[in-house]
């Protein structure tokens, strides 16, 4: 029978958890999640293992990095099933907490990111959501006390804030990032990817495919410029509202023209119906 973890109400509880494992000299894993869990969620757990013996996962569909326009009370919740998946998964620890534990009553401290938030990707569509991402991880770092914290790199923009923050603040847990899970023909795998239609999901595709083919393009020597711009095309012509499709340096974010100025980017987000989704890809 595969043993089921501990689940963490509040905060006191989970740190004497980590208390305990940490004197035994067991380090442990924080993996912030809003829940719905899926393979690419499993996938940081089992990334986790080769830093820490423990790992918690944090299950809070954060309130705070939602816009009043944005789906927060659509976000799928689905915990029993999430939590048969920790099991499955041999997670130690599950950190549920409610709102109130998270933003009791006269809460009013915020976290004003700047750099990689303010890079000019998601920020210009969710000008408010960095800030309410970046509070609710410090926070979770903090209460957790956890040696290291695994994040997707699907949300790559969310990766470097979040980076960029810990060093910022002195937050001593070492933070990782784990490449994107896809579905067998491409799709990034997302909790939002739910809310797409049969025929969405089809054409859902077309962004990882135009990633792939012009990170191939810029490696084999085409200009950024002339890339970026048919990539927006094509995605166009699928059927997507484009946000954005832009070339970034892979660190900092900045935008970038060639490969001479270092390792590329390429960031994309783009709404189908309903649904906004997001993708990326390394030019190496
Ligand atoms: O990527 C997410 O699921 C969320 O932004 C995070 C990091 C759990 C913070 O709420």
């Amino acid at each position: 029978m595969t043993e089921q973890p501990l689940i963490f109400r509040n905060i006191a509880v989970m740190r004497r958890a980590v208390a305990q494992w940490r004197a035994a000299g067991e380090a442990v894993a924080l993996i912030p999640t809003m829940g719905a869990l899926h393979a690419g969620h499993i996938s940081l757990i089992k990334a986790s293992r080769e830093n820490a013996r423990r790992a918690i996962v944090s299950i809070f569909v954060n309130p705070t990095q939602f816009a009043p326009n944005e789906d927060f009370s659509a976000y799928p919740r689905t915990f029993e099933a999430d939590l048969a998946k920790l099991a499955e998964a041999g997670c130690d620890g599950c950190f549920a907490p409610m709102a109130s534990e998270m933003y009791p009553e006269g809460f009013s401290t915020k976290i004003l990111p700047g750099g990689p938030a303010l890079a000019g990707l998601e920020d210009r569509f969710r000008p408010d959501h960095f800030a309410g991402m970046a509070q609710v991880v410090a926070k979770l770092l903090n209460q957790s006390q956890a040696d290291c914290a695994f994040f997707g790199e699907k949300d790559f923009q969310q990766l470097a804030v979040i980076r960029r923050m810990a060093a910022d603040l002195d937050i001593p847990t070492a933070i990782f990032g784990v490449p994107t899970l896809r579905e067998p023909d491409g799709l990034a795998m997302s909790s939002r990817n739910v809310y797409l239609s049969a025929q969405e999901r089809a054409q859902a595709v077309t962004l990882s495919r135009v990633l792939r083919d012009s990170a191939k393009a810029i490696r084999a020597g085409a200009p950024v410029v002339d890339v970026v711009a048919r990539a927006g095309r094509e995605i166009t012509a699928a059927g997507f509202a484009l946000d954005y499709f832009e070339a970034r340096q892979a660190q900092s974010l900045a935008p970038i023209a060639g490969l001479a100025e270092g390792p590329i980017r390429l960031l994309v987000a783009a709404r189908l119906g309903r649904t906004r989704l997001i993708d990326n890809w390394p030019v190496e």
